[in-house]
């Protein structure tokens, strides 16, 4: 089981530490054995001691350059950072990504070896088409990306879904990742409004290998919780 915590634009360089802090000691006297991953912003990347694996949000496609307002490899290599999040629904629909420059980051980091974990999803008016128009544009966000690279995690993360408080059912969650386990071996997320109260249930269906948990994460105690009950799973 994979858990990953997204923190977007949210907490501080301290805030991180403290959180980092109170989840490494909970990894550690709890023996927990699932993967956990922390996205904080970049500017409280940092070198933490412990278990918990920090990746980045996102990074440009460069070791180093001149490229205002964007980090390279060299920035994340001085914390060791060797996972990176690709294709989150913010960065294709706010920030106005294509799958053209996804794709490229994509194949650029995977160069490198990083762990990436690519998220895909639908927006609402593609979920109300139907199964079919459902998966030819999930489809669409897997144009160039290699879906057997050895160090991937694909997060299936309904637009509707991310920040919402609505989650698909059980059996829509449970088909589209049987769709996506006919296209990859590597483990499949589920993410878009998982919190502690849902965990249990979304973790218990078929091919879901963890979540990608966004303003649940935020508190680190809820967090450890959620990983607990990842934990059980196991
Ligand atoms: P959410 O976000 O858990 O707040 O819905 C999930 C995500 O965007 O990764």
């Amino acid at each position: 089981m994979i858990v990953a915590a997204n923190f977007k634009t949210n907490k501080t360089r301290t805030q991180t530490r403290e959180y980092m802090d109170e989840v490494n000691r909970f990894i550690h006297l709890e023996k927990i054995r699932c993967e956990v991953i922390v996205f904080p912003p970049l500017t409280a990347l940092d070198s933490f001691m412990g278990e918990v694996t920090l990746g980045v949000q996102n990074a440009y496609a460069v070791e180093k350059g001149a490229f205002t307002g964007e980090v390279g490899t060299e920035q994340l290599d001085e914390f060791g950072i060797q996972t990176i999040l690709i294709g989150h629904s913010e960065r294709r629909h706010v920030l106005g990504e294509s799958q053209e420059e996804i794709a490229h980051k994509f194949n650029y980091f995977k160069e490198l070896g990083y762990k990436i974990v690519y998220c895909v999803g639908e927006k609402v008016e593609t979920r109300e088409a139907g199964q079919e128009a459902l998966m030819a544009y999930i489809n669409a966000q897997l144009v160039g990306i290699d879906l057997e690279y050895s160090n991937l995690v694909i997060a299936y993360e309904p637009v509707w879904a991310i920040g919402t408080g609505l989650v698909p059912s059980n059996e829509d969650i449970r088909s589209i990742h049987a769709d996506l386990r006919a296209k990859s071996s590597r483990p499949l997320l589920y993410g878009g409004s998982v919190k502690l109260g849902n965990m249990d249930e979304i973790v218990s269906i078929e091919n879901v290998d963890g979540v990608l948990v966004g303003g649940a994460s935020l508190y680190a105690q809820s967090f450890c919780q959620m990983i607990k009950i990842a934990e059980d799973k196991i």
